[in-house]
């Protein structure tokens, strides 16, 4: 049975003191969040550190936005799996739309830095999704099929259990423009299809979280469908009133 978790991307939003702000927040209201969810945010780097002491002990789990493929190494301005592993982190996303689009990350090299963060010992979030002109081209299923194929071209099957993938179509990522349960179903059911049909039996246990517009009006439904094992906030996670109200919902 899939875990049900419910994440929160910061971006580039929150100075560490906003962070810690958030965090407490978050951690006063969680009472009333199903027990068998998980909780996850994803500060900023220079907020990890901090937001993760604040965090022991509790059901907050924390991860980084991003790191460097190398282990270390002349990169200015990057970060390793080992600087945040040491900060606290247990979880990276890889893959964001917005890195792929801003930041000219492709397959390959988002392939590597998933490899980096499973032989580190971090759970990577592999993020992927289709673009408006792809959907309505009617390429979404290739496009899913070929992030799938080529940026998890390094994960092996024993890998799976430490592994996320969310499915964020970028016409939904902060445009207010939500998938409808049933597009983002029927996403998901394709996106499990392609990891069973590549690793067999342990590509069911993958966590297929859903990203882009969600808020505390949309969770619940999307959270109801089987395939939709939790979500990823991003504008709707930076107020702990919005991100509880989607982690509660039912
Ligand atoms: P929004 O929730 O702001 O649409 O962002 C989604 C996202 O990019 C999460 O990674």
């Amino acid at each position: 049975m899939a875990r049900t978790i419910i994440a929160g991307n910061w971006k580039m939003y929150r100075t560490r003191s906003e962070a810690l702000a958030l965090v407490n927040g978050i951690l006063a209201g969680a009472g009333p969040v199903p027990a068998d969810r998980e909780l996850l945010v994803f500060p900023a780097a220079t907020a990890i550190a901090a937001v993760v002491e604040r965090c022991r002990y509790s059901r907050i789990s924390v991860g980084g936005q991003n790191l460097h493929p190398q282990r270390e190494g002349a990169f200015t301005g990057e970060i390793s799996a080992a600087m945040l592993i040491e900060a606290g982190a247990t979880h990276v996303l890889v893959g964001h739309s917005e890195r792929r689009a801003l930041f000219a990350e492709d397959d390959a090299f988002l392939a590597c830095k998933v490899r980096a963060a499973l032989d580190a010992g971090l759970e990577p979030v592999f993020c992927l999704g289709e673009t408006l002109a792809e959907r309505e081209a009617g390429q979404t299923e290739a496009v899913v099929a070929s992030q799938v194929r080529l940026g998890l071209g390094e994960v092996s099957g024993a890998d799976l259990a430490k592994l996320v993938v969310a499915y964020e179509p970028v016409w939904a990522i902060g445009t207010g423009r939500t998938a409808t349960p049933d597009q983002a179903e029927t996403a998901h059911r394709f996106l499990r299809g392609q990891l069973v049909e590549r690793w067999g039996a342990a590509g069911s246990g993958v966590p297929l979280l859903y990203g882009g517009s969600v808020k505390p009006g949309n969770a619940a439904e999307l959270l109801s469908r089987p395939e939709i094992n939790g979500v990823l906030v991003g504008g709707a996670s930076l107020e702990a009133a919005s991100f509880l109200g989607i982690a509660a919902a039912k």
